[in-house]
């Protein structure tokens, strides 16, 4: 059997990791600025992460959701706490999209309305309503076109307001990313934020935030939209979540009332995801990983901001968009195959986009700058 055929790869197999770098099947070492898209929030094996992995396997991997699994309980507590998000509830599943199909539907099951507004830019997952509010019409598939799906522009307070006008007693909910990534770091105003929660509250329309890929820490607060003090109803999260370990979580605020059967997975909140995803916490409060993301990206804001060819810098915390003033793929290609240094592209073909582990340190940021420069130079 031939595996189907949809991902462009590069011409590398790593086999072995470690902290910021990977190895490959022939002995040479990569730099990761990239985080396999995100998703290595403590650094590759960190040896907590391996020790508490190992240990569970010794004693339970999986049971069904059917009985108690007390890390489930211990994983809510200490995301409540390092979130300060204590008085909401956690629904745990196994992806992004899986967290944000939820999140659509418990809006839905709360105010029995059926419309979705979301916002141009934007990518939440490829399953049925999550790929419905992805502004990419390459993958959704007829069978997900919906009019109730309604698509307003980013940061575009006017066209929100007259959206609500027309049609706020039909909308469900509004999803927004706390800051876009697949739509190449796209942070959302404040004042656009502020507004869509007054517009969600007034014709009783529920609030979604999708931190799969802004949250847990990335943007230099546990979730992008925390900066600004804005309350979310739904918060979900997946990516850094579990380090690599698939996990997703659908954050609720205290208002939703739960019932038997109103949600479920199979696999999500598995025995082997909750040890994976509480020794991601641990390692993010003992290391104080949210500080070191906001020190590091700065950083390395500063240093890049007079570089030749760099239009602009997009950044919270370590989630950051480096817009060139030309396709960037060369640029990345060179970073890769010149520099051994991976990094990211975006739905925007200028923009390079860096998710380092939120444990970088100085040594490997300056490895990643001194190539960038060296690499814009000779353009
Ligand atoms: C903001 C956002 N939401 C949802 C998803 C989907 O997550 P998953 O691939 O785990 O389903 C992604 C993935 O890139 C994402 O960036």
């Amino acid at each position: 059997m031939n595996l189907f055929n949809v991902y462009p790869l590069f011409n590398i197999n790593p086999i072995k990791a470690q902290g910021s770098f990977l190895w490959d099947d022939r002995g040479e070492k990569y730099l990761d600025f990239y985080g396999g898209h995100a998703v290595i929030s403590i650094g590759h094996n960190h040896p907590h992460y391996q020790t508490q992995l190992k240990n569970q396997l010794d004693k339970i991997s999986f049971y069904s959701n059917s009985v108690q699994n007390e890390l489930q309980t211990e994983l809510a507590d200490k995301l409540g706490k390092l979130s300060g998000l204590e008085d909401y509830n956690l629904f745990l599943c196994n992806s992004g999209a899986e967290a944000n199909e939820n999140a659509l539907k418990l809006a839905s099951f709360h105010n029995g309305k059926s419309k979705v507004l979301y916002f141009s830019g934007s990518f939440h997952g490829r399953t049925s309503a999550a790929v419905s509010v992805t502004d990419n019409p390459k993958i959704v598939a007829p069978v997900n076109y919906d009019k109730r799906f309604i698509k307003s522009e980013w940061n575009n307070i006017e066209q929100l307001e007259v959206v609500f006008k027309n049609q706020g007693s039909e909308i469900s909910s509004v999803i927004i990313e706390g800051i876009q990534g697949v739509g190449g770091i796209m942070i959302p105003t404040v004042e656009f934020l502020t507004k869509i929660k007054e517009l969600c509250e007034k014709h009783d329309t529920v609030f979604i935030l999708d931190e799969v890929q802004s949250g847990y820490g990335r943007s230099g607060y546990f979730f992008a939209h925390q900066e600004f003090g804005i309350e979310a109803d739904i918060i979900t999260t997946a990516k850094g979540m579990g380090n690599g370990f698939p996990i997703g979580g659908v954050l609720i605020h205290p208002k939703f009332e739960a019932s038997n059967g109103l949600l479920g997975t199979t696999f999500g909140g598995n025995h082997l995801a909750c040890v994976a995803a509480i020794a991601v916490l641990d390692v993010m409060k003992d290391e104080n990983l949210i500080e070191n993301a906001q020190k590091m990206g700065e950083y390395i804001e500063n240093e890049l901001k007079d570089f030749s060819h760099i239009k602009s810098i997009r950044r919270k915390g370590l989630m950051i968009g480096i817009e060139l003033d030309r396709d960037c793929s060369e640029v990345r290609n060179s970073l890769l195959y010149n520099h051994h240094i991976f990094t990211g592209n975006s739905n925007d073909k200028t923009v390079l986009r860096i998710l380092p582990a939120l444990n970088i340190q100085k040594e490997e940021t300056d490895q990643f700058i001194d190539a960038l420069k060296t690499v814009l130079e000779a353009i």
